[in-house]
This record gives structure tokens, sequence and C-alpha cells, in this order.
């Protein structure tokens, strides 16, 4: 269980203005990470963000039998010249989803392996039942224990596995059972995510024959080795939505460096519905405010649709819009827990089981909060905040930035396990955030 390191002390009402850079995108990193145990060669990746998250998942390799060096401040050299273990620990049970991912790789090296459940935000249940369907069907032998999974195979097999729903994690677990399996794997209804398509650029590099079909659906023809590469992956398109959000709600002017229009298209259409705006620049894209904010009508989706992980900054924006709001979130059935402390600051957020804004989901009629509706504009006041989830976390540094007075926010830890130098980069752009160290904190 981690601990706090320190909260943040934020004190709201001030315009952010200047520049930002965003960092290598978590979700397409730690995927890699875990890619290149498919060869004992080594491979480097570059734009790494120095986020908890990264750190975590180098010492799950470790654990494996990854030699990890440091080549400069952002790039990584991994090799796996050995597996010395085929099994995690059961410490890492609960912390997050890389581990599962680990299976497919591990079953190629070794023909076994033995992972712990996987944990991540608290923001649904999560299962992993397609992961272990895809295996499965691909021929391993599952067995799934209170606290963990064992997987065993001779070798894996193409199959054709059509998911029930275009999952980011199973999509990425079947494909990297798949690189190495003998014969052809098809994946119906798989994820398209720019992090999934950015793997696949990575394991494409590594010798893999993948290819992406308009219909969400993916070809991976087996081969029998892979070697190592050099890549750079994407940027985080969740940690330029965020300073975007930060730009906008606060009425200020931040450029945001690295921001990639390809992968924010439909952020950027909602943003300027709402009355912000941008510029893409020749660095990345400039964010403002056109006019005063008015509420708008926003549906979570796969990609190419709004990601689940802009909603919460989307909702603090919308905290501030004129008039009523509704965000249907269509990906996780149970993603709405932190409105209620932006409630406590003055928001007005009613949660909604119904299917708001016309499409059902397949959510509809299953009771779960999944709705909610935004009434603004609403001031809200700082106050002590709690960090339940990573995505929240930066809502709630927006919240504080909006509000009059100051808010004291914990469970730092759960954003930086997905940011890179929050303080620093907010402080950049002028941001009034002060660290307070835990141990010296008497509440
Ligand atoms: N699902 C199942 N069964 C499964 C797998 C998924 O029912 O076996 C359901 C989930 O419960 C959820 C939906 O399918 O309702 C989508 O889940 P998905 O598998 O796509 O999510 P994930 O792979 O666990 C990744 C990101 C999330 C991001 C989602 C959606 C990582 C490590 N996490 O999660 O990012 O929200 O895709 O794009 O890549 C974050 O970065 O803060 C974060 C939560």
């Amino acid at each position: 269980m981690q601990h706090d390191r320190r909260r943040y002390r934020i004190t709201g009402g001030r315009p952010l203005h200047g520049s930002v850079t965003v960092g290598g995108a978590k979700n397409a990193v730690t995927k890699q990470l875990v890619a290149s145990l498919l060869t004992s060669e080594p491979s480097i990746l570059t734009n790494v963000p120095r986020i908890v998250e990264v750190e975590i998942v180098l010492h799950m390799l470790a654990e494996l039998g990854t030699k990890i060096t440091w080549l400069d401040a952002k790039s990584l050299r991994v090799e796996t010249p050995q597996i010395t273990s085929p099994s995690l620990s059961e410490l890492y049970s609960g912390v997050n989803r890389i581990p599962i991912l680990m299976m497919g790789p591990l079953l190629h090296r070794v023909g076994e392996s033995s992972i712990p459940l996987p944990g991540g935000c608290r923001i649904g249940k999560r299962p992993i039942d397609f992961h272990l369907a895809g295996l499965r069907e691909m021929g391993a032998e599952v067995t799934e224990m209170p606290r963990s999974v064992t997987v065993k195979t001779l070798r894996l097999e193409g199959a054709h596995v059509t998911l029930p729903f275009p999952s980011v994690g199973a999509t990425e677990n079947i494909l990297l059972a798949a690189v190495l399996a003998r014969g052809t794997t098809v994946i119906h209804n798989a994820a398209v995510e720019p992090e999934v398509l950015d793997t696949i650029h990575f394991l494409q590099q590594m010798g893999a024959l993948v290819s992406v079909e308009v219909d969400r659906t993916i070809i991976v023809e087996g081969v029998d080795r892979l070697h190592g590469t050099t890549h750079r992956p994407i940027n985080d398109r969740i940690e330029a939505a965020s300073f975007a959000a930060a730009a906008v709600a606060t009425g200020g002017r931040v450029e945001v460096r690295g921001a990639q229009q390809e992968h924010l298209v439909t952020f950027l259409n909602h943003l300027r519905k709402l009355g912000g705006d941008f510029r893409v620049t020749e660095a990345g894209i400039l964010f403002y405010r056109q006019r005063p904010l008015t509420a708008e009508h926003v549906e979570t989706g796969v990609h190419p649709g709004f990601m689940t992980d802009w909603q919460q900054p989307l909702v603090v924006l919308l905290t501030q819009a004129q008039g009523s709001s509704v965000i249907h979130e269509t990906i996780y059935e149970d993603r709405f827990g932190y409105t209620s402390q932006l409630n406590r600051m003055g928001a007005n957020i009613a949660l909604s089981t119904a299917c708001l804004g016309g499409r059902e989901c397949r959510f509809a009629s299953k009771d779960f909060p999944h709705s909610a509706i935004v009434m603004g504009a609403t001031l809200l006041c700082g106050g002590p905040l709690e960090i339940p989830d990573l995505r929240a976390g930066f809502a709630y540094i927006l919240a504080a930035l909006v509000a009059h007075g100051t808010s004291e926010i914990s469970g730092t830890r759960y954003l930086e396990r997905g940011y890179e130098d929050p303080v620093g980069k907010l402080r950049a752009i002028g941001a009034d955030v002060e660290t307070v160290p835990v141990s010296s904190d008497n509440t």
C-alpha cells in the first residue's frame, strides 16, 4: 500500500498563462515495456514519462529478469536475456492492470506464468474475463485462484477472438499473445485507441505482422521470433486535455507543447462548442477561452469517441458553464463517485442511472449511476479534497484552481502515478500550488 509523499495546497482564482510540455503516454509506454519481454534482445524507449506507474512496471519487470538502464532523463533501455522467474509476486495484487498483460510474453518465453490479479483505479468492477477467454481460445490452460491467475501452454495457437466490448487491455493482451503464436489470430471488435495502435507500431518494429482493418478487426500473423527495437511512444493525450481544460477553466492561455491534434479531435470539438478555443502551433496547441462557457452534452465512448479519461476535467469545466450539461459515461459503470466532493465545494451535479442524452448503452436498466447533470455556472469554494483515483485527481486540481480560497488536496499518490511533475508544471504556468510534506502535517 502506497502512501502520499505530500499534499498539495492550492489557492484558486489565478488564470494560467505560459507553456507546459506533455510527456509520453502512460498507457502506451507501460504496455511497450511489457512487449519488450517478447524478445531476449534489448529495446530502447525514448519519451518515457517519469511517473510512478512507470517505476512500478520497472519493478515488476526487474522481478522477471529484465535489466533496466536509464540512458538519459527520458530514455530507457530494457533487456530480458532470460526470464529468471515466470511469476510475479502477489505483492502486486491489486496494484494495476499491467501484470495480466505479461501472461502472453511469459507463455512464449517459458511456457507458464502466475500473475497476481489486477487492480487499477476505483471506477468500476473492471473484470478480466475477456482477457482470460481470449487466452483460452489461443490454447492456454488458465486456472483462476482468489488472488492470482496461472496460465500454461505448450504453444499458443492463432484463433478468432470476438471481444464483447472493444476493451483496450484485452485487445493488448491478445495482441501480445498472438504476435509469436502459431498461425493467424483475428481479433474482432478490437480497441483501436491511439495507445493500442502505438503499441502495434512498436510490435511491428520488433518484427511482428499486424494489420488493422477499418471495422475494428486486428489481424496478427504469428512469426517465429521478434527482435529489439527503438521507439518513441506517442505523447499523453490525457495529460494534454487536462492542461487544456485548466487553461480554459481559469480563463487563461496555455500552450500545451507536444499536444497532438490527431489524438484530440473529439476533445477539441467539445471544447470549442462549450466556449474554449485553440490554435495549433509548431510545438503543440495553444488553448484559451473564446467566450463565456455554455452547457454541453457529452457522451464518452471508445476511440474515436470522447475518452472516458477526459470526462473528469470536462465536468469541472462544465461547473463553470452557463446552463445544464449532460454527461453520459458509457465505458465505466461507476466513474462519477468523485463528483460528491465537487458538490461539497459548491458544484451542482446530480447523478442518474438512466442513459441520459439519447443513446442507450450497455449499462441501461442496470442501476449504475453513469449519467451526470451539471448545473452551472456555480461558484466553487476551496476546502479539503481527498483524491479517489488518478483522473479524478486532476479534476480536483482543476476545481481548486478555479475555486475561491485555498484547497488542501490529499491522495496525491494517485495523481502522481500518471502525471509527471504536476506541481512543477502547474507552477510554471502561474498556479499557486504549494506542497506540504505529509509527515509534518498534523491533520
Ligand atoms: N471489461 C470487461 N472485461 C474485461 C475487460 C474489460 O468487462 O475482461 C470492461 C471494463 O470493465 C470496462 C470496459 O470493458 O467497463 C473497458 O475497459 P478496458 O479494458 O478498455 O480498460 P482497461 O484496458 O482496463 C485502459 C486504460 C484506462 C482507460 C481505459 C479505456 C490502461 C492501463 N488503462 O483500461 O486508463 O480508461 O483503457 O480507454 O491502459 C487511466 O489511465 O487513468 C485509465 C483508467
